[in-house]
């Protein structure tokens, strides 16, 4: 697996954050007539990762999902904004919006609640005991 720029520890993230990441790293050969379409698939990237993280957020039961789940909606919401913007911009602005302002709105996420929700996750992981130490007594005692 490609791991991204920041790690998390947690695969889920760590893949989809890297598949974005190579998405945007293909801004500097994209042609200006493509632009918007790699911006909508940046966006469809973003909101089905969104919602694999938000399933997982819910299995695990983390406690901050309501504020991770609001700041999923409050980008999702800046991306929109975007796609009305962009769609009259010249492609200048279109390479500014979308490998500077939309990179560091989803680099922000990932430094922040993201990394929250990761260290939860990992250091839950850690404090579990190892399946050794779950062993039944009666196996012990079995001779
Ligand atoms: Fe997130």
């Amino acid at each position: 697996m490609n791991l991204p720029k920041l790690p998390l520890g947690v695969p889920l993230m760590d893949r989809d954050h890297a598949v974005l990441e190579h998405m945007f790293s293909t801004l500097p050969q994209t042609r200006d007539a493509e632009l918007l379409p790699l911006f909508e698939a940046i966006a469809q990237e973003i909101c089905d990762h969104f919602s694999r993280e938000e399933i997982m957020m819910e299995r695990e039961q983390v406690p901050i999902l309501s504020c991770h789940k609001a700041q999923h909606a409050a980008l999702l919401r800046e991306v929109e904004t975007m796609r009305a913007y962009l769609a009259t911009a010249d492609a200048r602005v279109q390479r500014h919006q979308i490998g500077f302002v939309l990179a560091h709105l989803v680099a922000n996420h990932v430094g922040g609640v993201d990394q929250v929700t990761s260290t939860f996750l990992t250091n839950r992981s850690a404090k579990s005991p190892p399946e050794s130490d779950c062993a039944p007594q009666s196996a012990c005692m079995a001779s």
